[in-house]
């Protein structure tokens, strides 16, 4: 048992106590951003005289010995220490002695966890971004090759009404590029530097806050001590940022298993990216996808567990918050993996235009397209609906399409047809004349498509300014 305290105890620690209370086990996870902390905290303690520069330099080469000896496996994080924060102390003192024990002057494991935790955080929010950003790269590239591939699109799980395969994948990028900002606004509201907090009211050293907050890379320092050791918002923030991705992933494995099954027909996951069965020689299923769908429940669960370990707890620092941890970091490593997984799947996958296409043309989808023929030649909207609900009937008991009927029995049904219905209620003119922004016409998409490449190619600071297309 190596701890940072004991001088006011008359007794061991019992074992199972000491289990139960350690955290090494998980918070060896920000190993490095707890090096990095110190190293900033040092550098600002001997600027403001706090140190000696032969005591920094003694610190600051003991931290980074550390650090190299662990990344290179001379130094194992073992299970004899109490936290990280333990550790690197206890090593720090053992290799270059007196020296070390001055690393924690000013500053407590509250506020020294709240930044580790925070940088480690901050650091994930970049990488999850990087695989949204990829992953938007990819829709764009379907989309670009499928403006034109026409689809049924659906409510209530109904033909509802034609769309294209570029259009379906827009919404998605639609979907992800919220995510996206969402992401960034958690970065630059939780960019802010906890360390000199102490254990929950300042110190009485004459630390440089602003000097340590620029080290680290971080907007400015906290502006209350209490809070700084005991805000958890940004996990929550990132968590729900995380779920939100998660729900948008499985969405779109819900409808990738819909289209993959045979059924639908609509696209084929490639082999490398589907699984067979152990006893059914003929399977060939999207466990990739259902899995993803799956995992959301597990990142959902880690939000719902830190919003209830953070509600009851009075200020500040109070041990409940070593919680926010574990599942957080099964949060991240399975929305990371999942976004990676998903990505390869829909970049591999076969889209079966004709399917599709067979499938918009089957199923009356263009049904509005000839109430609104009728309307364009004076009937009220309300007479158009009736008049094409009777005509959906009547093609319905000849199991048939409207412009599989003659003109002759069109016009039995309402006088008003002409033979340029024919044009009117063609899958692709249908599409063709949505020409509004957010549309599917294939003119508007490609408008859409031209912005959101544009987009992507800017960098994460100024991405926001993106031209509206007009
Ligand atoms: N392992 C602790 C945590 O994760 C570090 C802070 C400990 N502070 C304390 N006062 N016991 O929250």
């Amino acid at each position: 048992m190596a701890q940072l305290w004991g001088g006011r105890f008359t007794k061991e620690t019992d074992q199972l106590v000491y289990n139960f209370n350690a955290s090494i086990s998980f918070d060896q996870k920000f190993f490095r951003q707890d090096i990095e902390g110190s190293i900033a905290h040092v550098i600002m303690l001997a600027k403001q005289g706090i140190l000696t520069k032969e005591e920094k330099d003694e610190i600051l080469k003991g931290l980074t010995g550390i650090r190299q000896d662990v990344e290179e496996g001379r130094l194992q994080i073992t299970q004899e220490y109490e936290d990280i924060h333990s550790f690197v102390e206890a090593n720090l003192i053992e290799r270059i002695g007196d020296a070390g024990k001055k690393l924690h002057t000013g500053r407590s494991r509250n506020d020294q966890v709240a930044l580790d935790m925070r940088l480690f955080v901050r650091l994930e929010v970049l990488h999850v971004d990087e695989l949204v950003k990829t992953l938007l790269q990819t829709l764009v590239f379907v989309m670009e090759e499928h403006v034109e591939t026409y689809m049924p699109g659906f409510t209530h799980l109904q033909k509802a009404q034609p769309v294209t395969l570029a259009h379906h994948m827009g919404a998605y990028f639609e979907m992800f590029k919220r995510d996206r900002s969402r992401l960034k606004d958690i970065y630059h509201r939780m960019n802010y530097c906890p360390l000199g907090a102490g254990a929950l009211a300042g110190t009485t050293y004459p630390l440089d806050r602003n000097y340590t907050a620029s080290l680290l890379g971080f907007e400015g320092p906290t502006f209350n001590s209490m809070d700084s050791v005991s805000d958890r918002d940004y996990v929550i923030e990132f968590l729900a940022a995380l779920s939100t991705i998660m729900m948008h992933l499985s969405r779109f494995c819900e409808e990738i298993i819909l289209w993959n099954s045979n059924e639908y027909g609509f696209v084929e996951i490639d082999d490398a990216y589907a699984t067979g069965s152990s006893i059914m020689p003929q399977k060939k299923n999207p466990d990739i996808a259902e899995l993803v769908r799956g995992k959301t429940g597990r990142v959902y669960g880690a939000l719902f567990s830190i919003l209830t370990t953070m509600k009851g707890i009075p200020l500040a620092y109070n041990k409940d918050m070593q919680e926010d941890k574990e599942l957080t970091f099964d949060a991240i490593d399975t929305a990371k993996g999942c976004l990676a997984l998903f990505e390869g799947m829909l970049r591999t996958m076969k889209f079966h235009a004709e399917v599709m296409e067979k499938s918009a043309a089957m199923g009356f989808t263009n049904a509005t397209d000839a109430a609104d023929y009728l309307v364009g030649r004076g009937m009220p909207f309300r007479d158009a609906h009736s008049v094409v609900g009777k005509l959906v009937l009547y093609c319905i008991d000849r199991k048939c399409s409207i412009e599989d009927l003659s003109i002759e029995e069109l016009k039995e049904i309402s006088p008003v047809f002409e033979e340029d219905i024919y044009e009117v209620v063609n899958i692709k003119t249908c599409v063709e004349r949505r020409l509004t922004v957010g549309a599917p016409g294939p003119e508007a998409m490609r408008k859409v498509i031209e912005m959101y490449k544009d987009y992507l190619a800017k960098d994460w600071q100024d991405e926001d300014q993106i031209d509206i297309p007009r």
